[in-house]
């Protein structure tokens, strides 16, 4: 997908030597800054931006909005995995060294990505996240001076070179892991001070090359089932030498000559951007026309998120009218970031994370065994009440049964008393001597059976009773 380098500007607070100057930049709003040349009223314009930052009393909130409002979305983008860009532009002395680098008690942007970087490594680092990340993080930087790269953390010249896929690299330019915020910062304290700078008339600290100041990013995410996402990342951090008029300057002898050479090498960069800026695009654009353009080949029409930094001072009309156009220009300058991700699967990782799961899988079927055990214990204790239950029914009938047959031959036993008392009696009268006495046997008998009915009676009643589920009725 393709992105548009981003183009702000940051417009100086002016500075004591400027004091009796008119100042002719303003920003009217977030987007929109104002430039008015009061003597000639028809030169006032106003310029549209990605973002305008301007200045308040505190030089310290400054930095650290300007590294907020612009800045940390790069990083961001870094920790995605594309590569990064922000270079500061304009004149000598408008302020791209202060965006860039600062000094230790007002640290520009690089510092602050560093330091954030860290934080967020830390972060991941520390995360009990199941995917964990680990980070490596490298940095490096050059100069281009007087049209030689220089490795300013090694000894060495360096040279530009081209890979088969067209995008270049320096050679020779040395890399350094750094493992904590305090070593990235070592690094650029190093380096800072082995950049050529030099006193002119506009800057007492003017510098008198580009520097780029690379981080690169590799982030390993390992997730638990094995899979490896490896996102790079490189972030450029750029701050150029600016344009300068050799009359304002005060240049002469070796600071013209590195004058010249930055002026040289800052056309070259205008022409590029005018070139790429064009709809429909020369084939052949010139970036080898400049160490800094042939280097910078990615990060103005290649694979990055780029952001231009557009420094203007408050009190020169023409340089800033100059700036402006030139970054207006730029903001149709098209880039195409892709994602530098790769996705592995580590074997031996990926084993033993299978191991782990097949094991929990293993626990979980197991309890997933035991419920069945449940409910087949579940199910065997309900047909066993069934059984209990049809049991119990099965005995309550044939107690009633017993119960009725009882009954039965109580009431027979009954009426046999009675059909033996009624013969009796009626025999009474007759005296049959033998007949009598067999009938008063019979009687006896018959008062026994009786008793001994009377006392089964009895029992299996008790019995019955005993079982509460029985009704008798
Ligand atoms: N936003 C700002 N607020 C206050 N002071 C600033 C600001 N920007 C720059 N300055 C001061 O202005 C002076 C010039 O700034 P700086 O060295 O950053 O300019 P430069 O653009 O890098 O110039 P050169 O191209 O010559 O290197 C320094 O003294 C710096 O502290
Ligand atoms: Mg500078």
């Amino acid at each position: 997908m393709s992105d548009n380098i981003k183009v702000s500007v940051r417009l100086r607070k002016p500075l004591e030597r400027e004091s009796a100057e008119r100042v002719i930049a303003q920003v009217v709003s977030e987007n929109l800054i104002k430039v008015e040349q009061r003597a000639k009223r028809e030169e006032t314009r106003n310029f549209e931006f990605d973002l305008c930052c301007t200045y308040s009393e505190s030089l310290e909130e400054d930095q650290a909005q300007l590294y907020e409002q612009l800045a940390r979305d790069y990083l961001l983008h870094a920790l995605d995995g594309y590569n990064t860009c922000i270079f500061a532009y304009g004149q000598t002395g408008s302020g791209k060294s202060h965006t860039m680098t600062g000094s230790a008690e007002l640290p520009g942007i690089v510092p602050r990505m560093c330091q954030e970087l860290f934080e967020v490594r830390e972060m991941y680092e520390s995360s009990d996240d199941q995917a964990s990340t680990q980070f490596k993080i490298r940095c490096s930087y050059l100069e281009i001076y007087n049209e030689t790269v220089r490795d300013l953390l090694g000894a060495n010249k360096c040279r530009i070179r081209e890979r088969a896929d067209k995008t270049t690299f320096v050679e020779g330019l040395q890399e350094f892991e750094v493992n904590s915020v305090d070593e990235i910062l070592d690094y650029l304290r190093q380096g800072s001070e082995r950049k050529t700078v030099g006193a002119t008339l506009v800057n007492e600290q003017s510098s008198r090359s580009h520097t780029i100041f690379t981080i690169n990013v590799e982030q390993k995410e390992n997730s638990p089932l094995g899979h490896v996402l490896e996102r790079r990342s490189s972030i450029r951090l750029i701050d150029l030498a600016g344009s300068e008029r050799a009359n304002a300057s005060g240049a002469t002898g070796e600071r013209l000559k590195e004058g010249s050479n930055i002026n040289k090498s800052l056309s070259t960069l205008g022409r590029v951007i005018a070139m790429l800026a064009k709809k429909k695009q020369p084939r052949l654009i010139p970036y080898r026309d400049a160490a800094l353009t042939w280097v910078l080949k990615e990060s103005l029409g290649g694979n990055s998120k780029t952001c231009m930094i557009a420094c203007v001072s408050p009190c020169d009309f023409e340089e800033t009218m100059s700036t402006l156009r030139y970054a207006t220009l730029a903001r149709s300058v098209k880039t195409f970031a892709q994602l530098n991700t790769q996705e592995t699967v580590d074997g031996k990782v990926q084993m033993l994370a299978m191991r782990q799961q097949l094991d929990e899988l293993q626990g979980a079927l197991s309890r997933v065994g035991d419920q069945r055990l449940v409910r087949e214990q579940m199910e065997k204790i309900k047909l066993t009440n069934q059984f209990l239950e049809a049991r119990i029914e099965r005995e309550r009938r044939a107690a009633v049964d017993y119960y009725s047959q009882y009954a039965q031959a109580s009431s027979e036993r009954d009426n046999l008393v009675q059909v033996l008392s009624s013969i009796v009696s009626s025999l009474q009268s007759f005296d049959g001597g033998k007949i009598r006495e067999s009938l008063v046997a019979l009687k006896q008998r018959s008062e026994e059976i009786g008793k001994q009915l009377e006392a089964d009676h009895l029992e299996i009643r008790g019995a019955i009773e005993a079982c509460p589920s029985i009704d008798l009725q």
